[in-house]
């Protein structure tokens, strides 16, 4: 078998000791929703530090855990914390995660994250849904022996974000009143933040905001043949916008203030991805 879906599967069996939850959503909650867990009727949770051969996120405020349970009846497993590619993991460590959840059962997938916002008509605050991204200043995290028990060594990538996801993503900020943003997402390596230029390059080639996470997610959850869908907090304008310099409190205290509008946005959402028919 090959080596990285033998590891994926060492990682599932452990949860599996643990739990017989069967999701049929997976959720990544990125800054501004660490608290949605009083969302949710938990009902199991396992830190990533109990399974071994896990990646375990170094980041100060990351507290890294799955978190099984009940949404509007909807069984979701939800990720409280990712690791990032700055951290030096291998960009396979870093999709571990969502290839498990995948392995799990969980039929769709939501991403979220903070962003900086690139497009000028953006406001921090805003809540961007992510139409399409581009993954070309990363590592791609299908590099290395295709697993073939998951997906094709050629995968397409010309609608990576599923267009009925997005539009029970629309359908529920609409339901909230919630002034829906729409763009692409570009993730860079981080952990540094970007330059003035660096920004006005990224404009130029069509990205309306800008992250240290996701994408490689979406690449590594599409190809498997999950339905993805994402939704980026814009927590800040990104450099040279402002007259201001990038701090990360900035992005944690935007995305605080807006973690209640996020909450009810995703709630309402993993209600409707419930009600869908299976295709
Ligand atoms: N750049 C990169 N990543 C980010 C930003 C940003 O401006 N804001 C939140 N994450």
């Amino acid at each position: 078998m090959n080596k990285e879906f033998e590891k994926i599967n060492h990682c599932l069996k452990q949860i599996r000791n643990k739990t017989d939850f069967e999701p049929l959503m997976a959720v990544v909650l990125g800054s501004g929703l660490g608290a949605y867990a009083s969302k949710m009727e938990v009902v199991c949770e396992i830190p990533y530090s109990e399974i071994s051969g896990f990646p375990v996120s170094t980041v100060q405020g990351h507290d890294g855990r799955f978190l099984f349970g009940y949404v509007e009846g909807v069984p979701i497993v939800a990720m409280k914390g990712r690791v990032h590619f700055y951290e030096g993991y291998a960009m396979n460590e870093v999709v571990l995660p969502i290839r498990t959840m995948g392995l799990l059962g969980a039929k769709y997938i939501l991403l979220t994250n903070a962003a900086g916002g690139i497009d000028l008509d953006f406001s921090p605050g805003d809540l961007m849904l992510i139409k399409d991204h581009i993954s070309s200043f990363i590592r791609s995290p299908l590099i290395g022996e295709n697993i073939e028990e998951l997906g094709v060594r050629f995968p397409d990538m010309s609608r990576v974000y599923d267009a009925e996801l997005s539009e029970c993503i629309r359908k529920a900020a609409s339901c909230e009143g919630i002034d829906l943003k729409e763009g692409s997402y570009l993730q860079t390596s981080g952990p540094q933040f970007e330059t003035p230029t660096e920004i006005k390059m990224f404009r130029t080639l069509g990205a309306s905001a800008v992250g240290m996470s996701t994408v490689v997610e979406a690449i590594a959850a599409h190809h498997m043949g999950m339905r993805v869908c994402g939704i980026s907090c814009i927590s800040n304008m990104a450099a040279g916008i402002l007259d201001q310099p990038l701090t990360h409190s900035e992005v944690q205290t935007t995305a605080d203030k807006i973690a209640h509008k996020f909450e009810r946005l995703v709630s309402i959402l993993i209600k409707e991805i419930g009600q869908l028919k299976e295709v």
